[in-house]
């Protein structure tokens, strides 16, 4: 089951983050910035879109920040991950915000944006981590998915027309 932001302590307020802090320290996190989060700096504020997409818009965020003259950066996944064979063919770097949340504070925690990924992009995200460390990891789950797609692939004959 996934409780969302169940455990977390938040502060909330109905003012807008534009009033709250300097414009030049907000960094508007989204997965279409063309710029990498390298780092998490103390001093920048890192704002998520508050969105759950039932499907996924494109640069909702990345406009929105772009109209309030923000700057942006988009996670580190494909620096550091990459794309795993699956049956679905599906590969996305569009997080849940809970899931973006928890990169952001193990990166904090850790330093380590291999840890961050690994504790934050479920596997239906269609990525593994590149890591040498990670390889016969990947190696492993890159056969199982082979072995999945086929099995997928049988599914599909067997399915009725
Ligand atoms: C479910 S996503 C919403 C995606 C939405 N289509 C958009 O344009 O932002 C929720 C939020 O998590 C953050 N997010 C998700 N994936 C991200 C990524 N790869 N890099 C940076 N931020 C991400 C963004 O702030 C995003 O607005």
């Amino acid at each position: 089951m996934n409780d969302g932001f169940a455990g977390y302590l938040m502060d909330t307020t109905p003012e807008s983050y534009l009033d709250l802090f300097p414009l030049e320290t907000i960094v508007y996190l989204t997965p279409d910035s063309e710029n990498v989060l390298e780092d998490i700096d103390p001093s920048k504020v890192y704002v998520l879109g508050g969105l759950v997409d039932e499907s996924i818009h494109k640069q909702l965020t990345l406009r929105r920040a772009r109209e309030q003259g923000l700057r942006t950066a988009r996670l580190p996944i494909r620096e550091f991950m990459v794309r795993a064979p699956n049956c679905r063919n599906y590969h996305s770097e569009t997080l849940a915000i809970n899931q973006v949340f928890d990169i952001l504070a193990t990166y904090y925690e850790t330093q380590s944006w291999p840890a961050a990924l690994r504790a934050g992009v479920s596997s239906g995200k269609g990525y593994v981590l590149r890591d040498p460390a990670e390889q016969a990891e990947t190696a492993q789950r890159a056969t199982a998915a082979q072995g999945n797609a086929l099995l997928c692939a049988e599914e599909l004959q067997e399915a009725p027309a």
